[in-house]
């Protein structure tokens, strides 16, 4: 039996003979009662150093595994593993409707993968090539020099302290009066939305949003049971006259927008359009919740301010943000800003959901940030991405016979193409040479969209980029001659 156990790098090799024998005694191969080989038997079986087997014994025993009987040696314990007490359940029966909806929802699995070898539109996620990892690793041994111990216990569920004030700063430089608001820490713009929605609305309720719109969010409005009406967009953001018509039947319960670098358009409401919107929202007293997710990533000169900087003193409007697109999404931190009294019952939401937003990436997040390496970092990923996406919008109007190509700025651009072609037939046929993309439709929150898609720019060099969208360009041409 012990002939069969090879070493792995990297892991003691006591904690892998420890693992192998638990192994053994948990599937019965090893029966209670039964005696182990002597540390010395076991140490030439298993091609490891007596210590190796002493130290694997005694964690063995820990386990409650194993025990030493002195003088005799060590034994499998008299334990019941629960074999044969198990029954066989069917999962379909038993689930929710929550279950069923979130999996039918889940574009990871029912989209096409990506696959080595494909140039891939699908994705914007930034790129890692761009991340200053040494300077985010300087971050981290700096803050766990600092309070290392203190952030390994559990902290607070509104957020790190520093980080806090960090965002109270930076929110206030947008412009965003501060008095009577407070924060609180999420993960991610997800989490934000989920929480926020948990405490605005209920199964049934009526909320409005852009058309098309963020899958995620589309996503998880459905799983809060919500009737989502989609208002058209324009080519500088929702259009006003479809919004007062949905706003008029007076029962929303909340909306919902995207106003800059809009997920998945790449539009950028106008200013004017903003004015004009907040004054028609005000007339109907509903709270707004603006998603901010990618402003900083503004390619333009000018600046064009959040609709919570331009709202005045209202509590009405709620402001989410996240660092996933300006920064790391691996770190899953994102926030809400809003009114302190709403902001204390979505604190208790988010504390009875997952205690907090761990501590220790936020406090690594904010040495990173107020190291001054986060302005830099912003500066030459903005160049880089603006680069890109004047190349992509470039190459786009030589290949590919749209509609029209939509989008001043994000990490993509959104093809509109004429009514009578099928974007998921020109995925299709972009899949077969080595093409992906993501389909238009995912966004849409009334099944349209079937002639539009969104070509993620953010991780593909120019000379890929120029190759794929020729293959789509190809594959739509093609389909147009039939
Ligand atoms: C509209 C929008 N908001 C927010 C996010 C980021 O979400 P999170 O912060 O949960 O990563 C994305 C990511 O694609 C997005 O498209």
């Amino acid at each position: 039996m012990f002939e069969e156990w090879r070493l792995k790098k990297g892991v003691p090799a006591y904690l892998q003979l420890k693992d192998y024998l638990k192994e053994m005694i948990l599937e019965g191969v090893l029966t209670p009662g039964v005696k182990l080989p002597s540390t010395r038997e076991l140490s030439r079986l298993a091609g490891v150093s007596r210590n190796t087997v002493i130290l694997a014994y005694q964690y063995l025993e820990d386990d409650g595994l194993a025990e030493t009987v002195r003088g005799r040696g060590t034994f499998v314990t008299k334990i019941a593993t629960g074999r044969g007490a198990g029954v066989t359940l069917r999962w379909p029966e038993l689930l929710t409707d929550c279950a069923v909806l979130a999996t039918e929802l889940d574009i990871e699995k029912k989209e096409t993968r990506w696959q080595k070898g494909m140039i891939s539109f699908k994705s914007i996620a930034p790129d890692p090539e761009l991340f200053e990892a040494e300077e985010f690793k300087k971050a981290f041994l700096h803050r766990f020099a600092l309070e290392g111990k203190k952030l390994l216990n559990y902290g607070y569920a509104q957020g790190y302290r520093d980080l806090l004030d960090y965002l109270r700063n930076y929110l206030k430089g947008k412009g965003v009066p501060m008095a009577g608001k407070d924060l609180l820490i999420t993960n991610g713009f997800t989490e934000a939305f989920d929480i926020t929605l948990t405490a605005l609305t209920k199964p049934g309720a009526r909320i409005i949003c852009e058309n098309p719109t963020h899958n995620t969010a589309i996503k998880i409005m459905r799983l809060h049971g919500l009737e989502i009406t989609g208002v058209p967009m324009e080519e500088d953001g929702i259009d006003l006259k479809e919004l007062e018509k949905a706003l008029a039947t007076g029962d929303a319960a909340a909306v919902f927008l995207v106003p800059s670098y809009h997920n998945p358009t790449g539009v950028v409401m106008s200013p004017e359009k903003r004015i004009a919107l907040l004054k028609l929202l005000a007339a109907h007293r509903l709270p707004v919740i603006e998603d901010g997710f990618n402003e900083e990533l503004r390619y333009s000169g000018s600046h064009v301010a959040p609709l919570a900087a331009l709202a005045g003193r209202g509590n009405n409007l709620i402001y989410t943000g996240s660092f996933s697109k300006i920064l790391f999404p691996g770190l899953r931190i994102g926030w809400i800003l809003a009114d302190q009294e709403l902001i204390s019952y979505l604190e208790s939401i988010k504390r009875s959901r997952n205690i907090h937003t761990s501590f220790l990436d936020q406090a690594v997040l904010y040495e990173y940030l107020q190291s001054g390496r986060f302005e830099r970092y912003l500066k030459n990923a903005r160049r880089v991405y603006r680069e890109r996406h004047k190349k992509a919008v470039e190459l786009a109007a030589k290949y590919i016979p749209a509609k029209r190509i939509w989008g001043q700025g994000g990490l993509h651009v959104f093809i509109e193409l004429p009514e009578d072609l099928n974007a998921r037939q020109v995925l299709a046929e972009s899949l077969k040479r080595n093409v992906i993309f993501m389909p238009g439709d995912i966004f849409f929150t009334d099944g349209g969209g079937h002639n539009t898609f969104r070509l993620g720019i953010s991780r593909v060099k120019n000379d890929q980029m120029e190759e794929g969208f020729k293959i789509i360009g190809e594959v739509i041409n093609r389909m147009k001659g039939r």
